[in-house]
């Protein structure tokens, strides 16, 4: 099976003289089984016509941000959220400036701000514009935040220069991309999930429960489809919407996330417990809205079960990876974690910090197993997704 099979590829297309050549790229991914939906800039327009590329990619063309029809039909953040590669080919040098600068005045500058997907860019521009220090300095930004660089190519341009600044050919285009999917890497394996938090009720309308968003549960199933396996996320109540390719359950309490995660492991390859659980459930749910008691009041608790440890009890041959949430002597009490718990690997986060951990869109975090250790700067949770796939993949031969 390709790479590309079942992947869905957004084709952004800005000006200039090799945007001829994406009318081929669509043709080239298609072949390869992906599915394509083309946006272009208004400059693209100019070079090729969006009916050329509608017809090939038989989907509608997305032009304009500010379309209320095509809003209602797939909106920006919708075909950013549907994407799981945002290839722009032809890239020109100023679309390149314009996504270092994190513009969002086209349709296509806004879902380059907004997707989650991978990102690669195939630049098309003269050679004296590919060698301005500018351009070096834009393209080494967009490396360091992980957006891939197909090409350019060295050669005659259109203008009569020779020198780097094509685009590259098509098929070579469509090569790289089939690289940058690990495809195939959790290919036939069964993923399970869980995130968000857990709530505990008191009685009818209060509860006890912690500041998870699910980001970073839902970033990893997200990544973990991308790897081709097949997903069960199972999720505390959250705000955010599931990765499409995956099998969601919603649950409540720790016991409902129990008895969820017991049953989709049973067989599974990987559980990875991103949720934050709470520790401790009340030991009775007052059946009526409990009522004002003076000054202080009291409220008894007891141990909820210990998901991630039962899980990895009751099927010894999964690959268990926790999370370990915490706030001083990190590592610690991450190796504590990971030993008491029986688990393959912990993931050790600092959640004394607001611009990491809980409910942040970034996260730093460090991949702690028997026999090494491996630290993740401070990334997207969705770039950081991926990378623990990759890690975990390459380095236990899942
Ligand atoms: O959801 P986000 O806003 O994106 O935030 C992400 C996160 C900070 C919640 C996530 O990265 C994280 O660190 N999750 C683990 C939170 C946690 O509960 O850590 P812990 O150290 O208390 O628990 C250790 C491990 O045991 C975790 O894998 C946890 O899921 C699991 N556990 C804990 C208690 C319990 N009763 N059952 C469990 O399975």
């Amino acid at each position: 099976m390709s790479s590309l099979s079942n992947k869905r590829i957004i084709l952004g297309v800005t000006g200039g003289i090799a945007a001829y050549k994406s009318a081929e790229v669509v043709r080239r991914l298609q072949d390869q089984g992906a599915e394509v939906r083309v946006v272009m800039t208004p400059a693209a327009g100019e070079f090729i016509r969006p009916l050329t590329m509608q017809a090939l990619s038989g989907n509608p063309v997305h032009t304009e941000l500010l379309d209320s029809d095509a809003e209602a039909g797939m909106g920006h953040i919708e075909l950013a959220r549907w994407a799981d590669l945002l290839l722009i080919a032809p890239a020109s040098a100023d679309f390149m400036a314009n996504m270092v600068h994190g513009r969002a005045d086209s349709l296509l500058s806004a879902i380059h701000l907004a997707t989650p997907a991978i990102v690669a860019v195939a630049p098309a521009m003269n050679q004296a514009m590919w060698a301005h220090p500018a351009s070096l300095a834009n393209t080494a930004t967009l490396q360091e935040r992980g957006v891939h660089i197909i090409g350019p190519d060295a050669g005659i341009q259109a203008c009569g220069d020779v020198g780097p600044g094509r685009m590259q050919q098509p098929d070579s285009i469509v090569e790289a991309v089939g690289k940058l999917f690990k495809n195939g890497q959790l290919a036939g394996k069964t993923v399970v999930i869980t995130a968000g938090p857990t709530r505990e009720a008191l009685d009818p309308v209060r509860y006890i429960s912690n500041h998870s968003s699910g980001k970073m549960g839902y970033a990893l199933a997200q990544a973990a489809i991308e790897a081709g396996a097949k997903v069960r996320l199972i999720s505390g109540p959250v705000d955010i919407a599931a990765p499409e390719r995956c099998q969601l359950t919603r649950v409540v309490s720790a016991e409902d996330m129990l008895s969820a995660s017991l049953e989709a492991a049973a067989g599974a390859d990987v559980f990875i417990a991103a949720a934050a659980v709470a520790d401790y459930r009340a030991s009775t749910i007052e059946p009526q809205k409990i009522k004002k008691q003076g000054d202080q009041m009291t409220v008894s608790l007891e141990k909820n079960p210990d998901i991630v440890a039962t899980v990895a009890a009751a099927n010894p041959a999964l690959f268990v990876v926790g999370f370990a949430a915490e706030t001083q002597d990190i590592e610690t009490y991450a190796r504590d974690k990971l030993v008491r718990k029986k688990l393959s690997a912990i993931i050790a986060n600092d959640v004394s910090r607001s611009d990491v951990g809980f409910n942040a869109d970034e996260n730093e975090v460090s991949w702690i197993d028997a026999d090494s250790s491996k630290v993740f700067s401070k990334r997207s949770k969705a770039q950081l997704a991926r990378d623990i796939i990759e890690h975990m993949v390459s380095q236990h031969k899942l």
